[in-house]
């Protein structure tokens, strides 16, 4: 679908391009630890931790795809006024990812944390707050979002339906006239209208319309496009691979993960490359394409959910 030739030139133009991400920050914890006894207080595991690690997740994880790809990149979003807030904007700094980063009060920084004994997962604890943000906190981050967004070649909204997407900021961000790459939350599937591209994965797509899933994906798609208007969709289908929608044309491209080990944040990576390849010159399909062989890379490595332009180069055919 697309020679390496034609990959390296688009791939080559990467460091140039500006990419700005909107939208929930989240701050994923680790605890490693050990489970030993039952606790005397309650019938539950004791852990006994012995590690702790931190991750960019949310919308993080996508801006960090992007500077692994070597494209400049501005995050935008909320913190809470807090230490998890500070901790956050210093990973994104030391990663190479400029924060547009609005501090609300009103909030506590979103965090996951994760505690992981005997080689899985025993739990998950949230904190967050999932309101709309506040008018003033919505002024503050467009002002700050007004401040650059002049010099940026596209917008990559990275919902997580945690109040930063809202109509008034997707209103917003048509007004600046940039390419809006978005991977949606189903539930804010009125608010991307008049958008560039969405890339949901399939259950997404079928959540956006309310379709049940004996209906194939082909219709589901020029529904989706016809509801929002827009020209150019992308569904990720895991295994199977995506399938590009344009115009009335829609395009399968087949998976390319020669093995599987992590699935999670391939989506990330797919929103990342089509991104800065479609600024970089490459027709939709070139970008897609991309997209794909970068996904079937990030699955098939433990632990890595990113991948780096001469990785991407590399793995090409
Ligand atoms: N099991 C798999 N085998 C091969 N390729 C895969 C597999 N799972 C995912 N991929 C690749 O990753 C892309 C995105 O995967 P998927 O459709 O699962 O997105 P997603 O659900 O948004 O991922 P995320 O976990 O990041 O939310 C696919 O289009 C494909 O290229
Ligand atoms: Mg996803």
């Amino acid at each position: 679908m697309i020679d390496k030739k034609r990959a390296s030139e688009i791939i080559k133009r990467f460091p140039e391009k500006k990419v700005l991400v909107v939208g929930d920050l989240i701050l994923d914890r680790y605890l490693w630890g050990e489970v030993e006894r039952i606790s005397p207080e309650a019938p539950v595991p004791v852990v006994d931790v012995k590690r702790e690690s931190l991750n960019l997740g949310g919308a993080c994880n996508v801006a960090w795809n992007i500077s692994e790809l070597n494209g400049k990149v501005y995050i935008a979003g909320v913190v809470g006024d807090d230490l998890n807030g500070e901790t956050l904007i210093k990973m994104l700094e030391e990663s190479g990812i400029n924060p547009v980063v609005v501090k609300d009060s009103n909030r506590p920084t979103t965090e996951k944390t994760r505690i992981i004994a005997v080689s899985q997962q025993l739990m998950r604890i949230d904190r967050e707050k999932k309101d709309r943000l506040s008018q003033t906190v919505l002024n503050r981050l467009i002002s700050s979002i007004q401040g650059i967004i002049n010099e940026i070649d596209a917008v990559i909204v990275s919902d997580y339906g945690k109040g930063v997407i809202t109509r008034k900021l997707m209103d917003f961000l048509r007004t600046t006239g940039k390419p809006v790459f978005v991977d949606p939350k189903p539930s804010n599937f009125s608010l991307y209208k008049g958008i560039t591209i969405m890339t949901p994965n399939r259950k997404e797509a079928y959540e956006c319309v309310k379709k049940d899933r004996s209906l194939p994906v082909e219709r589901i798609g020029f529904e989706i496009k016809r509801k929002l208007g827009i020209d150019h969709l992308l569904i990720t289908l895991g295994s199977e691979g995506m399938a590009l929608f344009e115009g009335d044309k829609i395009t399968k491209i087949p998976a390319r993960a020669k093995k599987v080990y992590d699935v999670t944040g391939a989506g990330d990576t797919v929103i990342s490359v089509l991104t800065l390849a479609k600024i970089s010159g490459a027709s939709w399909q070139e970008a897609s394409s991309l997209a794909n062989y970068a996904a079937g890379y990030v699955v098939g490595e433990i632990g890595t959910a990113a991948i780096s332009r001469d990785t991407l180069l590399s793995i090409l055919p």
